[in-house]
């Protein structure tokens, strides 16, 4: 019997593996502008981190972790989300000993318990950031902008940003009494799920699902009513100065998100498909005060963001047409003899900076070429006998669909030519009637035949 892969994981290959490489590329690309620089922490960490960085009292926490003993009896948690991962790397490494504030980016799996569905996976990936060490509200603006410029580099248009504040710390504390005061006289008639969470964190109990608790839920304390004076200044700065980037903001008071470390800002943005259903978060985020001191570090401020790669995945596959994986050269080698020093020319066209495969399975001219059309090759080689002979290749071009036969000696130039539209002397200016200038004054005082870098180019 066939194994299959285990329930809510998936693979990811073929055009899906360039689709996530694209977009992870883009969120990189982006963050390195903002300043950001790569940070890769582990899979593995101990369980306390989760319990005490993400929140012992947080669903992800307590129901959908993936939690284990090693061989030697420890505790471990396969990451549920990398937030608090980040923060344990910045104090294990003492990277908070320097300049201020600490800006990564990262990706990769994380892990949880959930009930598979579209969009939700019990290993998913994603990208994120985070800002630590700075409590300025720009860092909160810039977070922001940076998510939302990536989602519009790779296309996104109908994009929603809700945005909430927690308030501070104090304003939390207080906030958190009433809730205790107020559930503890109805908990008896709520679920199981919120008798723990008045336990752990009552603001969970805001997030239950249950239509009777949330008939209770409704005549709660209001998170607005404890909010200090100076962090609804702060928060209407940051709404303010968003509308200024053109952004449109959706104030929604509801938004709490489902992990413990939050305090400030809190934001998700949301899209709809083509047929204008709604999505769900793409990109979930916000500032958090206290996560670095709840794991025995110093008071540090922090924000980032988090987006989910499958989700944004299926919208950009839905956008996007798909695109045959390809290759720049395929090289047919027929005849016996021709099959070493074929082999040779493939290492040699790698080394050239091009993705080449060569026919390996031999069999007649057509069907090679067939072959090599299927594998979206954009130049097909053709090395047979007659070829080896006269130390020569015959390119075929499938773009434009021009061939020509040229020396092995000439072939770094004729593949540029090509592939890169250029005359290979590697200055990489546009190859138009025979030299590379493209600016006219240039051509002039180059004269015909040269290009501006000076290499000379037959007509
Ligand atoms: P989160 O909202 O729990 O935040 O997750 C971030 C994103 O991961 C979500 O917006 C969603 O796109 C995606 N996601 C979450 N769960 C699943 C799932 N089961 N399957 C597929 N995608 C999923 C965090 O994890 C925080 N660490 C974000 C953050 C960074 N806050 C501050 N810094």
């Amino acid at each position: 019997m066939s194994i299959n892969p285990v329930k809510g994981t998936h693979d990811i290959y073929g055009y899906d593996a360039k689709v996530f490489d694209e977009i992870e590329g883009s969120f990189e690309e982006i963050a390195t502008l903002y300043g950001y620089s790569k940070i890769q922490v582990p899979v593995l960490e101990h369980t306390e981190l989760f319990d005490r960085g993400t929140g012992e009292g947080s669903d992800v926490v307590r129901k959908e972790m993936y939690t284990f003993y090693d061989k030697g009896g420890r505790s471990l948690t396969l990451r549920p989300e990398i937030t608090a991962g980040i923060a344990r790397s910045v104090l294990s490494n003492k990277l908070y000993v320097g300049d201020l504030p600490l800006k990564f980016f990262y990706y990769g799996p994380a892990f949880r318990y959930e009930r598979p569905q579209a969009g939700r996976y019990r290993e998913f990936n994603t990208f994120g950031v985070e800002a630590i060490g700075n409590d300025s509200m720009l860092l909160d603006v810039e977070t922001i902008l940076l998510a939302y410029t990536s989602l519009a580099y790779l296309g996104f248009k109908d994009l929603t940003l809700k945005v909430n504040t927690l308030g501070d710390k104090e304003g939390r504390k207080k906030f958190n009494e009433a809730l205790r005061d107020y559930f503890s006289s109805h908990i008896e008639k709520m679920c199981d799920d919120c008798k723990e969470r008045l336990k752990l964190n009552p603001l969970r109990i805001l997030d239950c699902k249950v239509a009777e608790d949330q008939e209770i839920a409704k005549g709660a304390p209001k998170l607005s009513d404890f909010i200090s004076e100076e962090a609804k200044d702060r928060y209407q700065q940051t709404v303010d100065l968003l509308e200024a980037f053109g952004i449109e903001v959706e104030e929604d008071p509801n938004l709490v998100r489902g992990l413990d470390y939050y305090s400030g800002l809190v934001f998700e943005i949301h899209a709809r498909d083509e047929s204008g259903q709604k999505l769900g978060a793409l990109v979930g985020g916000g500032h958090y005060d206290n996560l670095l001191s709840s794991l025995g570090g110093p008071d540090l401020p922090g924000v980032g963001f988090g987006v989910g790669i499958e989700r944004i995945a299926s919208v950009y596959k839905a956008n996007n047409a798909e695109v045959a994986p390809s290759i720049d050269v395929y090289l047919i080698a027929l005849g016996e003899r021709t099959k070493i020093p074929g082999f040779a020319l493939t290492t040699d066209i790698r080394n050239l900076g091009y993705s080449c495969e060569m026919s390996l399975g031999g069999g007649k001219l057509p069907a090679q070429f067939k072959k090599a059309q299927r594998r979206g090759a954009r130049v097909i080689a053709i090395f047979g006998e007659d070829e080896l002979d006269g130390r020569s290749i015959t390119l075929k071009d499938q773009e434009s669909l021009t061939e020509k036969k040229v020396s092995i000696d000439d072939l770094e130039e004729a593949l540029a030519e090509m592939l890169d539209g250029t005359c290979g002397c590697g200055c990489h200016h546009e190859h138009e009637e025979g030299h590379c200038c493209h600016h006219e004054e240039e051509k002039e005082e180059n004269g015909q035949g040269h290009c501006c870098c000076l290499h000379h180019h037959e007509e």
